[in-house]
């Protein structure tokens, strides 16, 4: 096929992706664009075929650190959740799209659309934006940070509690181990609204007296906080979660083992799978090959366990490296 014709097809498919990330579930077609689409596409003798099942779109071909390179800053639209709440749900964009549609993008969602999920949802954000259980948290916070993504998502990702900059932004994973998180996301051939991403604390960990730092979740506000994460867990019904480092893990888990020796091993977290993995800030302090080719391992095998086509390239990262 012509590199035209590819560059389109991708653009296309791109476009469509982040309608569907924003909750549109239709897109007009007219029958003569459909009647064009039904033709084969043009041939170009001098460029190579090119699977597009080989591997996601936004990576360049023979990148084999999926993870490594910059993440273009996130859309308003990628942040919202349940996407489909927002404005223009449902409606149909003009019909400026001379390309197919594809299938239904990604992993496949179940209960789509569940206005009573949904109010639910709502009702908890509502709840748990004016918690003050947590007195000395609550007056130190900007925002809460309540969760980002799908609601309807099959697979979760959970954090320990927000930073700096999910305070400031209201939204988890947003600072330089957020980019990371999301470059990884990526790797996966997914995008963050595909996902849900939450943490076990939805308020800054207050540090009295500093400027600026990060401390560790008290048990007592780990204990008093995890609730609302029960309930967003039991709401949207992941089919597999993943930790991100040991305050997760102890958590959602309960156990105090530590992510040095649980992590790549499946566990379960109330019959949903759950597989602890390091926390992408512990990759940006340690920039060891080996460390993010464990998490790598470790998101192949959730891709494996949903069932997420894998290619060769993504099969073969950092396996070139010998990492
Ligand atoms: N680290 C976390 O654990 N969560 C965030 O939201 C950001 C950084």
């Amino acid at each position: 096929m012509p590199a035209t014709y590819t560059e389109l097809l991708d653009a296309a498919i791109s476009h469509l992706e982040a309608l569907k990330s924003q909750g549109t579930k239709h897109v007009a077609v007219s029958t003569e664009t459909l009647r064009q689409l039904l033709q084969p596409p043009p041939k170009d003798p001098h460029s190579n075929p090119r699977n597009r099942a080989n591997g996601p779109a936004s990576q360049s071909v023979g990148d084999p650190f999926p993870f490594s390179q910059p993440v273009a800053p996130q859309s308003r639209s990628e942040r919202d959740e349940g996407g489909r709440e927002r404005a223009g749900v449902g409606a149909s964009p003009p019909n400026t799209n001379p390309l197919p549609v594809p299938e239904p993008i990604r992993i496949p969602q179940s209960e789509i659309g569940n206005p009573e999920k949904s109010a639910a949802f709502a009702a908890l954000r509502e709840r748990v934006s004016v918690c003050v259980k947590c007195a000395h948290l609550a007056s130190s916070r900007k925002n809460v940070v309540f969760g980002v993504g799908n609601i309807d998502a099959q697979l979760m990702f959970v954090g320990e509690a927000p930073g700096a900059d999910e305070d400031a932004q209201g939204e988890p994973f947003v600072g330089r181990a957020g980019e990371l998180l999301t470059k990884i996301i990526q790797a996966m051939g997914l995008q963050r609204g595909d996902v849900y991403i939450a943490n076990i604390l939805k308020c800054r960990p207050d540090t009295p007296g500093q400027a600026s730092g990060n401390r560790k979740p008290t048990p007592d506000e780990m204990a008093t906080c995890i609730p609302f994460l029960h309930e967003q867990i039991d709401l949207i019904r992941p089919r597999v979660l993943v930790a991100l480092g040991g305050t997760a893990i102890e958590g959602l888990l309960g156990k105090t083992a530590g992510v040095m020796k649980m992590r790549g091993q499946w566990q379960t977290y109330r019959g949903t799978p759950l597989m602890p993995t390091f926390h992408p800030a512990y990759l940006l302090r340690n920039q060891a090959m080996t460390e993010k080719r464990k998490v790598w391992e470790d998101m192949l095998a959730v891709m494996e366990k949903l069932e997420i086509p894998i290619s060769p390239k993504q099969r073969n990262y950092f396996r070139s490296s010998g990492a």
